[in-house]
């Protein structure tokens, strides 16, 4: 059934744990569509030969009270078998878990470069293991993109100056084909990129041929060339900012009223744009790092104070 629907709709292969609920949501509501379609052009067809002129005419009378009642609660109950199939989809597309692989990608006109927790980078073809959650954490060097894999049935803008996420588990080895789904400039239809879904020994093969550096571990000398520790203390004692030790999952008092939680997103924005949510009961003195570090650079330095949480968990 599942395969004959797909094949019939034409939808690429389905090789992430999302796939298939998506796909069943797909015929759900292709079908409601084609069956209310069908109801409508029947009542049309009615009225047409019923209410025709001619010797055969009949008085408009009221419709009655049940008919109305019943096509609006029908249509209200189809829009709500969607929401209860769609719903927790939707959550749990937006929950990535604990133990997935975190890699940092960074969109520009008109590529895609990849960032992985042990430091290996790469460009347009991102390798993952088969079997295995990974978040990918977003964000762009200059204009709004949107990654999308079809055969994954994922798709999230990538926004520049701030971190967006997505989670997957690739279920079946194989290449498919990253799209940019945002319109974003003369290289749009070009900027394609790869997922190489591997099975877990070859990935492990793959990533020990890439030799690199701890990504925590250079950001912690990003930390020291940029200057960043002149003000923020790894220890704990608050000095012109506030310290990164237990900063990362705390929920932070911001100065217009308000709190905040400390996570990827808030980390780069306050280092893009400071003033926008601003910790209270510090000065406004941060500069802005917009267009000084790259993307790669602010993703190890987000991972660097991430490491000084309070309560390592992952
Ligand atoms: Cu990037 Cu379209």
């Amino acid at each position: 059934m599942n395969e004959l629907m797909r094949h019939a709709l034409n939808l690429p292969p389905q090789a992430s744990s999302f796939a298939r609920h998506i796909d069943y949501l797909h015929y759900v509501v292709i079908g409601s569509a084609f069956v209310i379609c069908g109801l409508t052009f029947l009542a049309i067809l009615y009225m047409l030969i019923h209410f025709r002129e001619g010797k055969a005419c009949k008085k408009h009378g009221r419709i009655p009270r049940w008919l109305e009642i019943s096509a609006a609660s029908f249509t209200l109950t189809v829009f709500i078998v969607w929401w209860v199939i769609g719903f927790p989809q939707f959550r749990e597309m937006r929950t990535p878990p604990a133990n997935a692989l975190r890699v940092y990608v960074v969109a520009k006109q008109w590529m895609w470069e990849y960032v992985y927790p042990n430091g290996i980078t790469a460009e347009d073809e991102l390798h993952v293991p088969v079997g295995q959650p990974v978040e990918l954490l977003m964000t762009s060097r200059d204009v709004i993109h949107s990654f999308y894999v079809a055969a994954f049935r994922n798709k999230q803008d990538v926004v520049p100056g701030r971190i967006t996420n997505v989670w997957f588990t690739a279920t079946k080895p194989g290449r498919y084909p990253i799209l940019c789904a945002e319109y974003c400039g003369a290289g749009h239809s070009r900027m394609r990129g790869v997922v190489v879904a591997m099975e877990p020994s070859a990935y492990a093969d793959w990533a020990a041929g890439h030799h690199s550096k701890d990504l925590v571990q250079a950001g912690e000398k990003l930390a020291a060339d940029y200057g960043c520790l002149r003000c923020h203390t790894v220890d704990g004692t608050p000095h012109l900012g506030p310290s990164w030790k237990g900063l990362y999952g705390s929920t932070i008092p911001l100065a217009g009223g308000g709190t905040v939680v400390d996570d990827d997103a808030y980390l780069t924005e306050s280092m893009m744009d400071p003033p926008a949510k601003l910790h209270a009961g510090y000065p406004p003195l941060m500069p802005t790092f917009l267009g000084r570090l790259s993307g790669p650079e602010a993703a190890a330095i987000v991972e660097y104070i991430r490491s000084l949480r309070s309560e390592p968990n992952e």
